[in-house]
């Protein structure tokens, strides 16, 4: 086959010699020209006919094996739209682009078109791939935004309501994307929009977590969305028409459908209405980002992940490579001595993304020096096995100068496109706003930033000087999508939602598959603890192992019992070449393939 570049090349030749040949005016020769240009930079897109599914009768799959493609995310609808386009023909970044879209209708409290999210990729020709389309602050934003006049941070202005809202990244990230897809864009979003259209069943989950929210949606909302009613039940139908009606704008007028015209003018009035900040200026300047992969090795294994303003890839870097040379597989899975040290390894990784991490457009991040292997030495040198570190003593490294919610969905196809997307509104729905008129959640992203250097965000996370807010600036994320290499060939593609517990669910899940040998389900399934530095608490998971829980205790480790850690999801490509793929079993998760 031809390349484009080449045809360009013959093309604008025959051309040339045409025009000297004929003495072409020279406007009839720029437009030809022009023409050229365009068709062969163009990128071809197929449209195939609209993908049919049930949305009142489906099941949940937690696990399947296939050869085809397999798609694993947070709700089995959206699941089966991602593998259904790969069987109409379309890659991984096709399916990941239709699944966070059906997403943004059948999982409101995160899924989203009001949020952000970033996408790690491998793609079949083993290019790279790094999207960063998290929200930022918007331009009326000021470091001291959510203080009093004493100082103090404001409990819950960044957390709730308008104002805690950052510009929505997510359409302009799926735009970005789809640049590497095979299949229109109009292809992907219909099933998002029929679906918002004509209405999907509820879950009982579902219906449960919208019960849950009632008394803020009223609170938070001056016109009353479609979320609110008395009382939701499993098997209710949720239609959701002007959502619908905002993703046909992004449908027929592509991303200028959100950041202007009629959308941008909704979302404007809606912030008027509760005393937000963005401006049109805001959503027509937004731009996802493609950057460099933060990516490293670990005992031969290529793993590939999300660099700044995702903490998530350097977090994991640091964690794995300060583990690396314990021989770890030798004291066990979910051993005292085993979670002990990576307890260890956790509060030392945070004590480090408090003081020197955020977006490293605004603040000179020393990555480098970071996950250096005599900084990392440096690091580990006052642990001790079997003692309780204190996070009073561990502060974070000397360096030279230099309810969470989110979702995650794991997709490969059978060219070995691999494509690892986490997506997010911060809080479960977000701010709680709902567009009116528009119909789709805000985040609550802002809360994200260090509001006050050493005041703890809905995380409990801290931060300083590099997370502070700036307009224009990017909050610091833990989301951690990854896909992780063997022999150049991808051989795992997973993450979570969690909050600051992605990162450290995620490397626990990477430790039990590649240190521990252990099945993917036992890796997803058994329960997860976390270690965030601030607060000194060990937080172990319902289910954690009673006689470890005190073993840990005796050493020191002040345990806190919790619910669930994560929403794990894991494609495990097996040496015959077929994928092993996981759903979490804490929520609706679910796998499907072909
Ligand atoms: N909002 C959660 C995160 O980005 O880490």
């Amino acid at each position: 086959m031809t390349s484009k570049p080449v045809l360009l090349i013959k093309f604008l030749l025959l051309i040339s010699v045409a025009s000297v040949i004929l003495n072409m005016k020279r406007r009839v020769l720029a437009l030809l020209l022009s023409i050229a240009w365009l068709a062969c930079k163009a990128p071809k897109k197929t449209s195939v006919e609209s993908i049919t599914i049930d949305p009142y009768q489906f099941n949940i799959q937690k696990k399947i094996l296939c050869e085809n493609g397999a798609v694993v995310s947070a709700h089995p609808l959206a699941s089966k739209i991602g593998v259904e386009i790969l069987k109409k023909g379309g890659n991984a970044i096709d399916a990941a682009i239709a699944t966070q879209l059906a997403l943004a209708v059948v999982y409101p409290q995160a899924g989203n078109l009001g949020g952000g999210g970033f996408m790690v990729a491998r793609l079949a020709n083993g290019k790279l791939l790094a999207l960063d389309y998290r929200e930022i602050a918007p331009l009326h934003a000021d470091r001291d935004m959510y203080l009093d006049e004493k100082g103090n941070v404001q409990p819950g202005k960044s957390v709730n309501g308008h104002l805690a809202s950052g510009v929505p990244g997510t359409v302009a990230g799926l735009f970005a994307s789809s640049k590497y897809g095979k299949l229109s864009f109009k292809t992907l979003i219909q099933p998002a929009i029929n679906m918002a259209e004509k209405g999907f069943a509820l879950t009982e989950r579902e219906a449960q977590s919208l019960n849950n929210i009632q008394n803020e949606l009223r609170t938070y909302n001056k016109v009353m969305p479609v979320f609110v009613k008395e009382t939701w039940k499993a098997g209710d139908t949720l239609i959701q028409t002007d959502l619908a009606n905002t993703l046909k704008r992004i449908r027929d007028l592509g991303e200028k459908g959100f950041y202007e015209g009629e959308t941008a003018r909704l979302m404007i009035e809606e912030m008027q209405r509760g005393g937000g900040i963005i401006t049109p200026q805001d959503l027509k300047d937004y731009q996802a980002k493609y950057r460099e992969p933060h990516v490293f090795d670990y005992k031969g294994y290529e793993i590939v992940g999300m660099p700044m303003p995702s903490s998530g890839g350097l977090l994991l870097h640091q964690m794995m490579k300060m583990i690396e040379d314990k021989n770890i597989a030798t004291m066990g899975f979910e051993t005292p001595a085993s979670v002990q040290l990576m307890a260890e390894v956790e509060r030392r990784a945070f004590a480090d993304r408090a003081e020197y991490l955020g977006d490293a457009d605004f603040y000179k991040v020393p990555a480098k020096i970071l996950v250096s292997p005599g900084y990392l030495q440096q690091r580990m040198k006052d642990y001790v096995a079997g003692v309780a570190g204190s996070s009073k003593m561990i502060r974070p490294g000397e360096i030279q100068k230099e309810s969470e919610q989110t979702t995650h969905l794991s997709v490969i196809d059978k060219e070995g496109n691999a494509v690892a997307v986490t997506t997010t509104l911060n809080d479960s729905y977000g701010s709680k706003t709902v567009v009116a008129g528009a119909g789709f959640f805000l985040n609550d992203e802002m809360d994200d930033f260090s509001a006050k250097p050493g005041t703890p965000n809905l995380y409990g996370a801290i931060g300083g000087e590099a997370n502070a807010i700036a307009p224009g600036k990017r909050m610091l994320s833990s989301m951690t999508p990854t896909i992780v290499l063997k022999n150049n060939k991808p051989y795992l593609v997973l993450g979570t939602p969690g909050g600051t517990t992605i990162p450290t669910s995620v490397f626990q899940t990477l430790v039990d598959i590649l240190e521990f040998k252990m099945g993917v389900e036992d890796a997803v399934y058994k329960p997860k603890f976390h270690h965030q530095w601030l607060p000194d608490t060990l937080d172990i998971e319902y289910g954690f192992p009673e006689n470890v829980g005190t073993a840990l205790q005796q050493m020191g480790y002040a345990i806190r019992q919790r619910g669930e850690i994560g929403r794990t999801e894991v494609i495990k490509i097996l040496p015959d070449g077929k994928f092993e793929s996981v759903a979490d079993n804490r929520g609706d998760d679910d796998a499907e393939g072909w």
